[in-house]
């Protein structure tokens, strides 16, 4: 399954345009994480981060929220079926699966914990930029997505420890996590209307 194939899917399941949206925009993050988190580990083979599949994970993570509602405990599990006949491989089915951790709990490698961690970041930044008077992410700054993060009723559905576990799970600090998923975002803007 290559990344047409996985965008032409998600767009047929998802006719929520702001969730297409969500889905671009950890897509970006995940490519951004991969890129990184490959610089800081020489150690580990680059397959392990290979960018496509992380973007594809990021792109499909959220592809059956119209299909599986409010049922959390089928959440993925669509999509799993979905991709397995295009070809989807373990390491992004499973990747997919570990964003929520109802489905899957243990996270077992980089692409599974930076699923888990920026998803909710990618939400905390749309809704900084859609406070701004421009809506726009261009004038958004790391510090002023920090003191939104600070804020308890700011966003309040993006939970903090999930986002967090950047620090404990991918050893990125915090603001440098924020930085990579804001510019990741800031770089594909027009497709985010952002
Ligand atoms: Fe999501």
């Amino acid at each position: 399954m290559n990344r047409d194939q996985a965008y032409t899917l998600m767009t047929q399941m998802l006719q929520n345009k702001n969730l297409q949206k969500h889905n671009l925009a950890v897509e970006a993050i995940m490519r951004a994480l991969a890129k990184e988190l490959k610089k800081k580990h020489p150690e580990l083979s680059g397959e392990e981060f290979n960018e496509e599949e992380w973007g594809i994970v990021g792109l499909l993570h959220d592809a059956d929220y119209e299909i599986t509602g409010k049922d959390l405990t089928k959440h993925t599990l669509v999509t799993e079926e979905r991709i397995k006949s295009l070809g989807a491989s373990e390491k992004v089915i499973n990747g997919i699966k570990a964003h929520s951790d109802t489905i899957k709990s243990k996270r077992e490698n980089y692409l599974e914990k930076a699923v888990f961690a920026c998803d909710e970041l990618s939400g905390l930044i749309t809704a900084a930029a859609l406070v701004r008077p421009d809506k726009k992410l261009a004038g958004l700054t790391t510090d002023s997505v920090l003191k939104r993060f600070k804020e308890k009723a700011f966003a309040a559905g993006a939970k903090r420890e999930q986002i967090l576990l950047c620090e404990t799970e991918l050893e990125i600090p915090f603001p440098e996590f924020v930085k990579i998923s804001l510019e990741a975002m800031q770089g594909i803007a027009p497709k985010l209307g952002l």
